[in-house]
């Protein structure tokens, strides 16, 4: 597969699985509209076409304009739980109709490949630990909800036209160029929170437990889908995860030790909401793809304090 279609290629997960591709050789062409991505993050050898994929003709002209493409990765969305809550319509015209969009350009234009980024919020509230690709959906924001239904559409394209989809459900994902300004990076948060000397805010005792996934293993684990296609599309939904769980305060002690400060955080009130265990169990994606995460905690959040000290 040599020339792939990238949604959200200049975001944060977009950006490596970009330079992930093109380290591989691949030719990459990048649809983003610039929304919460930035050009720095974007891979030179990539090509950006600026459009956003509520809008039909915009995209209908980029894949009439590169026909040779083998394979699209869907990470472009509305990927914060806030903003689903005020403007659930906005979000869903996005997550769902934009995934619709995509779809529906490769059933037209023969690209039988697609990737599609869902997330742990599909879960909601679980009822065993770790959870598995089995448990119950019970998403608790519309965000949720759309990115379970953009799932369902990825699955029907794959039993309606025998398209090779892949719908990989991230845990929390940490790293290089995360915005400190989403509510799911807490990682880049603390980060920034500590270089500026300011006392971290952990909500309620800290004990809460969440599946932190470096972004260079997710990445891994996308362009691997790629080369997995004609042989999973009866089991399209991985989780992709550590299967281990880490509390925040673990995880705030841990970036005091590598920058050398003191553990020493305010906390307010639990948030309303607030899931208080969350992992997923990651043995099928192991199995079925021999795919494993391979960067540990502390070496991401190395790694991820030079990038924002840098
Ligand atoms: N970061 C996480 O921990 C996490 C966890 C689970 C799932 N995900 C999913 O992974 C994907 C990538 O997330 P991220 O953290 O890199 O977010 P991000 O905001 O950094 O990246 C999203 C990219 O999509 C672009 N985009 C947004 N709306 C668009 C539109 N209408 N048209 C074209 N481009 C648009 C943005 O400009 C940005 O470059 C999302 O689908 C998200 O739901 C992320």
């Amino acid at each position: 597969m040599d020339k792939i279609l990238v949604t959200g290629g200049a975001g944060f997960i977009g950006s490596h699985v970009v330079d992930l591709l093109i380290e591989q050789e691949k030719e990459v062409i990048v649809v983003d509209n610039m929304s919460t991505g930035s050009y720095k993050n974007l891979n030179k050898d990539a090509k950006l076409e600026e459009t956003d994929i509520t809008d039909n003709l915009g995209l209908n002209e980029v894949f009439n304009k590169h026909k040779d493409i083998n394979g699209v990765v869907h990470l472009a969305a509305q990927s914060k739980v806030g903003p689903s809550v005020e403007n659930p319509g906005t979000d869903a015209n996005i997550n769902i109709q934009g995934t619709i969009n995509l779809l529906e350009l490769c059933r037209k234009n023969n690209i039988n490949s697609f990737v599609y980024a869902s997330s742990a919020a599909v879960y909601g509230h679980a009822e065993q630990l770790p959870i598995t690709e089995n448990a119950e959906t019970n998403p608790l924001s519309p965000y949720g909800v759309s990115k379970l239904a953009g799932e369902e559409y990825v699955k029907a394209y794959g039993r309606l036209y025998g398209m090779d989809v892949f719908a990989l459900r991230f845990a929390n994902v940490f790293g290089p160029r995360q915005s400190p300004h989403t509510e799911a990076g807490v990682i880049s948060i603390f980060i920034e929170q500590l270089l500026r000397g300011e006392v971290p805010a952990i909500y309620g005792d800290g004990e809460q437990t969440r599946d932190f996934i470096f972004v260079r293993d997710v990445a891994a684990a996308v362009v691997l889908c790629l080369k997995h296609i004609n042989e999973h599309s009866q089991q399209p939904i991985y989780n992709v995860s550590t299967g281990t769980e880490t509390s925040i305060n673990f995880l705030l002690k841990d970036l005091c030790n590598a920058l050398n400060e003191n553990f020493n955080p305010e906390y307010k009130e639990e948030r309303p909401g607030d899931i208080k265990k969350s992992y997923l169990d990651n043995r099928k994606i192991m199995a079925k793809l021999r795919w494993a995460p391979e960067v540990s905690l502390s070496t991401g959040l190395l790694s991820t304090i030079k990038f924002y000290q840098g």
